[in-house]
């Protein structure tokens, strides 16, 4: 059943087809540029560029793929930036009537822990840890709707401490990807803290990310480059203490490493030998289906309308 997947959460436009699980065609618009000089997401302007595009990226998808191949239709209703879900929701289904499919609302968070059976082959359950701008979390997977959440961030997202970082050392919007470039050329050297939030398996953020304020202050340019390794670092220490006692908590030795954070290479690579060690085996998917795309959202739409068929409209979208 080929199904077209749209996600407009936040800044990217993401328009995939896939069919029994597969990728057929994925096309994906990203807005830095239009954003980079906020340092950070401007919702009013995200809205209005996916307005702009997704008319041109469908119009790309049907000149390579007649509509009638199309038998339902995936989009994300949140959480996410509101009016970014709601162009792509009403744009969803103005599209499914247009083509008389059914239409499911998917959940973002959903999308982002099952974009791994994109690419690789795994069972039930699994421990996914989320790390994305909006959100980190650690779940335990037990099915395509049996989804437990053990433990979120209190505070600030593990992206968004990446954003913030990068924006406090004025190296601009996302910050992931610059900070892991400048983490290449330093050493983990300088101490951080992590934070001690006793046996729960929630997070916290903000705390590090105001010791590396109070670090940039008293060293010099260039031991910016050690600053952001040791802050790389101490991210890759804080998800290991928690895979460690989400494992020892469920006894289940599958980890899915996902969301915007997980296209970070060394830390996925760090977590692999951790999680290796531990005995449990480490997943994680390939950068482009890390960050936000429409291919996840095709993916899980495909199950969930197979399983529950498609939604009644309109189609109710949520922040958080
Ligand atoms: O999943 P995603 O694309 O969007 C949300 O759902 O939020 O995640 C975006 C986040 C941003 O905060 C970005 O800085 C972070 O993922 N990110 C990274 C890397 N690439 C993107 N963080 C660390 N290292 C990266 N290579
Ligand atoms: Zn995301």
């Amino acid at each position: 059943m080929a199904v077209l997947g749209i996600e407009t959460s936040c800044d990217d436009t993401g328009l995939a087809l896939v069919e029994n699980g597969r990728i057929i065609f994925s096309i994906k618009t990203g807005q830095e540029e239009f954003h980079k000089r906020f340092g950070g997401i401007v919702p009013e302007i995200a809205s209005r560029r996916h307005l702009e595009v997704l008319p041109h990226m469908v119009q790309d998808l049907f000149n390579r793929i007649s509509p009638e191949r199309i038998k339902g239709i995936a989009v994300t209703k949140g959480p996410g930036l509101i009016g970014s879900l709601l162009v792509g929701v009403k744009f969803a289904e103005g599209l499914a009537m247009g083509l008389s499919v059914p239409l499911v609302g998917v959940d973002h968070l959903h999308g982002h822990i099952f974009s791994i059976f994109l690419e690789q082959k795994l069972g039930f359950p699994y421990i996914s840890l989320l790390a994305s701008g909006g959100h980190t979390a650690l779940f335990l997977v037990k099915s395509y709707i049996n989804i437990e959440l053990l433990g979120e961030t209190r505070d600030d997202a593990c992206g968004e401490a990446f954003d913030k970082v990068a924006k406090m050392m004025d190296l601009g919007y996302p910050g992931g990807p610059v900070i892991e470039r400048m983490a290449m050329k330093g050493r983990a050297t300088i101490e951080l803290p992590i934070p001690d939030l006793g046996e729960t398996l929630d997070f916290s953020f903000s705390g590090l990310k105001t010791a590396v304020l109070h670090r940039m202050k008293d060293i010099e340019k260039e031991a910016f480059y050690d600053l952001a390794a040791s802050f790389q670092k101490t991210v890759s220490e804080i998800f290991k203490e928690k895979i460690k006692k989400a494992v020892s908590l469920t006894g289940v030795k599958r980890i899915v490493f996902c969301g915007g954070v997980a296209a970070n290479k060394t830390i996925s690579q760090e977590l692999k030998e951790f999680c290796l060690n531990l005995g449990c085996q480490f997943f994680v998917p390939s950068p482009y289906l890390c960050t936000d795309n429409g291919d996840m959202i095709a993916y899980l739409g495909e199950i969930l309308l197979k399983l529950r068929g498609g939604d009644k409209l309109p189609i109710d979208v949520y922040s958080n």
